[in-house]
């Protein structure tokens, strides 16, 4: 389907970017549960680098759902396919010198992995938002974990659909009940600098 294509050269790279921004591309690869806090983390993470004077996307679930991936089904493959696009969107936005912040459930190990070899070494970061079932459901921010119990949604993650969670990711963040926001906040600045991405 390629064979007619012709990938043009830019004469601006991704170091150049780097260069002018002050800072290095990455995609910090937000996956949980639905109700684990991804959403809120990064929101939060994306104004403390706002400060900082670094360029930041957030890419989102629901949000993307609403446009780019609007027909995706909660399907296995059509989960398989809004992972397959974001992961797209993200490689372009790191080739753009953005750090993105993507929050999706995401719950396939092979779809994260495959997300994390479109991207060079050191630019995928996974970040697991751990949070366990009884918490999330707990939370239930958006009543849809009452709704899935009564059968009301079907392949709902975690009830009637799985989640893998990953093996070795770069961080782990804890959110359990009584989990500080702030503190999450910073574990993933202090990454950022120890790598020195920022
Ligand atoms: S993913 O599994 O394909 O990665 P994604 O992150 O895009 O999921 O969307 C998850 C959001 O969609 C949830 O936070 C929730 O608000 C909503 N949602 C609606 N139906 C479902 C469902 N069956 N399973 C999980 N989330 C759902």
């Amino acid at each position: 389907m390629t064979e007619n294509l012709t990938w043009h050269k830019t004469k601006i790279s991704k170091v150049d970017r780097s260069k002018l921004n002050g800072h290095k591309a990455a995609c910090l690869w937000f996956t949980g549960l639905s109700g684990s806090g991804k959403s809120t983390l990064a929101v939060e993470l994306e104004a403390e680098l706002y400060k900082m004077g670094i360029h930041t996307y957030i890419l989102d679930g629901d949000n993307v759902r609403h446009g780019l991936n609007r027909g995706l089904t909660f399907s296995d493959e059509d989960r398989e396919e809004n992972i397959r696009r974001i992961g797209e969107v993200a490689k372009l936005f790191v080739d753009a010198g953005i750090i993105v912040l993507s929050a999706f459930i995401s719950p396939f190990k092979k779809d994260r992995e495959q997300v994390r070899s479109l991207l060079g070494k050191n630019e995928f970061i996974e970040v697991f938002v751990n949070a366990n079932l009884e918490t999330c459901e707990a939370r239930d921010p958006k009543g849809l974990y009452k709704k899935a119990r009564k059968g009301e949604i079907k392949e709902f993650t975690g009830i009637s659909s799985p989640y893998e969670e990953p093996e070795n990711p770069e961080i782990i963040v804890n959110n359990g009940l009584n989990s500080d926001l702030q503190k999450n906040v910073s574990q993933i600045i202090d990454f950022l600098k120890t790598k020195e991405i920022i």
